[in-house]
């Protein structure tokens, strides 16, 4: 399918999605929120696809909600179209593991698009912030929620009430990134960690996320039983037999998601 605000290509089982509005630093109007959910559907649903990257362009992520678009909305335009809900709950509900390659900025919505992801790689030129405090309104695609888990409560209110822009460096000292590259390795970085990912049994890396994103919703005790319970149910599959097997035979398992 054409899309005229992402490009997508598929390689080596791992989709890139690249959002693409250059003229707007990938600022995220609906039409760009709607294909993405749409191309990450379409992902979810293709047997060639087994991960996905979603990155920007080098000076932009995306630089957040599209504020052209915003402007003139009322309350009532925004509460009665549940303006990002649906795009926000499409994303959310991708079973694929979703690696967020940024470089450059990642404001606003940018930030928080990176956050619904399963993890984020940056460039050492990555700018993370919230910086909606500056135009009157607060983070709307869940900003104040995720930030807050990613770095903590002290760091999250500095970002969000002065709306000042975290580095590379402090975004991975505070474990909002997973690793920092050099900007020209972020695509080969990514897409070599999503490489990795798609030899895996996807049964597996589903229950991963699951069990993982669990930890948000629920108390320690619950999500260690929801986390045992799926280890328990992995041994219905082909796949630990597999994967055992080929760890006793000291050679590559194949996993076939079964
Ligand atoms: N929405 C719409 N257009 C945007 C945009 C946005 N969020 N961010 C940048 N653009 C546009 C600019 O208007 C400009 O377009 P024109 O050339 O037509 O004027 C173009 O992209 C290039 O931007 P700049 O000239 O401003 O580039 P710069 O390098 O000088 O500055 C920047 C870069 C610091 C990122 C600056 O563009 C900026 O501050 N952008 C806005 C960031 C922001 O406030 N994001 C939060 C949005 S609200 C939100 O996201 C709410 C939510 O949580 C749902």
């Amino acid at each position: 399918m054409a899309y005229q605000t992402l490009i997508v290509e598929i390689e080596d089982y791992v989709a890139l999605i690249r959002l693409n509005r250059p003229e707007a630093l990938n600022a995220l109007n609906s039409q760009l929120l709607g294909e993405l959910a749409e191309a990450l559907k379409s992902a979810e649903e293709n047997d060639k696809v087994r991960c996905i990257v979603i990155t920007g362009s080098e000076k932009a992520f995306a630089a957040g909600a599209d504020i052209k678009e915003m402007s003139e909305k009322s309350f009532v335009d925004m509460f009665t179209s549940d303006f990002f809900g649906v795009e926000a709950e499409a994303i959310k509900r991708i079973r694929k593991p979703i690696i967020a390659a940024v470089s450059g900025y990642a404001l606003g919505g940018g930030c928080e698009l990176a956050m619904m992801c399963d993890f984020i790689i940056c460039a050492e030129n990555a700018k993370f912030g919230q910086p909606e405090i500056n135009l009157g309104v607060i983070a709307g695609i869940g900003g104040t929620q995720r930030l807050t888990r990613f770095v903590g409560k002290s760091k999250a209110m500095d970002m969000h009430l002065t709306g000042r822009f975290m580095d590379a460096a402090e975004a991975e000292r505070s474990g909002l990134v997973s690793r920092v590259v050099p900007n020209a390795k972020l695509i080969p970085e990514a897409m070599a960690a999503a490489q990795k990912i798609a030899e895996k049994s996807m049964l597996a890396a589903a229950a991963a996320k699951e069990a993982v994103n669990r930890s948000y919703e629920t108390t320690m005790e619950e999500g260690i039983l929801f986390e045992r319970r799926l280890f328990h149910a992995l041994f219905a599959t082909e796949d630990q037999k597999e994967g055992m097997a080929a760890f006793l035979e000291k050679r590559e398992p194949q996993f076939r998601d079964k």
